[in-house]
């Protein structure tokens, strides 16, 4: 299942060694404007090749529209963009065909499709899939602009370096875009690259967390039950390849929290209703509630690491040493940045679109 969303859709199609990759997006409604050079700015974030923390993969991502939008504004039908697939080198994965990579998904990939999935730079289970969410998602996130709908991820923890400090919302988009680990902190952000470095230095990997934010929300966004903020947005994180734990405002700090520590009291601010505090990360009942809408995106350590690790030969059914050539991110996270914002965006717009916000 390649589709996603109800009103505002985004199809990804492509693997990560083929011709292409890119999305087909349905919905948009017909005369929005939209910049392609901006959904270029969000694929140049995404895109590998920036310095010692990513992939030595080198690839522009330049996008191509094929069709949806004509002198900048969506015609109303389908809006195709696609990335051609320039530097591939496949020969390190043949051998995955026969030794899974562990923590990767060719061994199930492999019983599933009975051997004749594309195991080409991990085909569709490749990182190199999301450039069809950014694509989506950079189109949602000028629409939603425009509505005064904002959204921002951030790097809060690589490893065992965490953001200790919140940066304001104003200030912290420009520096997390200038941060090739996408961090609002200089110092932490010089802490969370050493971290990584050193694990890269290792032949290892290394996970961490990425925090969105989405301000401007008008009360009333989510279509309980199944529509929920929540389902939906924690469906899409969860699809993004390498995410294994999604939590919304206190998440699973709630566990342990008094209802009198974790309601959020209601204050009036200048006429508006707020909440003083925000442990519903701004959604009670699946809706939106005024506040930030806020959630954490945990991303587990890359699984392609270069260490020497245990796998089996899937014909002989004989241990193997594995070690594993190739190009790979040793951290996912700075990478996973836009996209979490970008796909965000899409599931935003969606919902707003079903609640005739838009
Ligand atoms: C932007 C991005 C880049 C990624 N790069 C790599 C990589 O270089 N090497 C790798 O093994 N996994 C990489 N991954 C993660 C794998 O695609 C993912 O772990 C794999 O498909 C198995 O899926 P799962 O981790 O969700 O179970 C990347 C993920 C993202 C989002």
């Amino acid at each position: 299942m390649n589709e996603f969303g109800v009103k505002y859709r985004i199809g990804i199609f492509g693997s990560s060694h083929g011709l292409c990759i890119g999305a087909k997006v349905e919905g948009c409604p017909p005369g929005s404007k939209i910049s392609e050079a901006l959904i270029q700015v969000e694929l140049d974030r995404r895109s590998p090749g920036r310095g010692p923390i990513s992939t030595t993969r080198r690839e522009r991502d330049r996008l191509e529209i094929v069709s949806g939008i004509i002198d900048g504004r969506a015609t109303g039908g389908p809006i195709v963009g696609l990335v051609r697939n320039l530097d591939t080198d496949s020969s390190a994965y043949d051998a995955f065909k026969r030794v899974p990579r562990p923590g990767h998904a060719d061994y199930p990939a492999m019983v599933k499709y009975g051997g004749h999935h594309d195991h080409r730079g991990g085909g569709q289970f490749s990182g190199r899939m999301t450039a069809g969410l950014v694509i989506g998602g950079a189109i949602a996130r000028q629409l939603l602009e425009r509505k005064g709908v904002s959204i921002l991820a951030q790097t809060v923890q690589i490893g065992t370096i965490a953001l200790e400090k919140d940066v304001p919302f104003s200030i912290a988009e420009k520096i997390v875009r200038a941060s090739a680990v996408g961090c609002a902190d200089r110092r932490t952000a010089a802490a969370m690259t050493e971290a990584i470095v050193k694990a890269h230095e290792a032949n290892d990997s290394i996970g961490g967390i990425v925090r969105c934010t989405v301000v401007g929300l008008p009360v009333g966004v989510g279509e309980p039950f199944f529509g929920s903020i929540e389902s939906v947005m924690s469906a899409m994180m969860y699809s993004i390849p390498g995410v294994k734990g999604v939590e919304f405002g206190s998440g699973f700090k709630c566990a342990s929290m008094r209802g009198s520590e974790h309601n959020d009291p209601y204050i009036i601010r200048n006429g508006k209703i707020l909440a003083k505090t925000n442990n519903a990360g701004g959604i009670l009942g699946g809706l939106s509630n005024g506040m930030p809408v806020e959630f954490r995106v945990a991303f587990k350590p890359t699984s392609s690491i270069a260490k020497p690790q245990a796998s089996v030969d899937v014909v002989d059914k004989k241990p193997v040493e594995l070690v594993i050539k190739g190009r790979h991110d040793p951290c996912i996270v700075p990478r996973a940045v836009p996209v979490v914002e970008n796909s965000a965006a899409a599931v935003i717009l969606d919902l707003m679109l079903q609640g005739g916000f838009v």
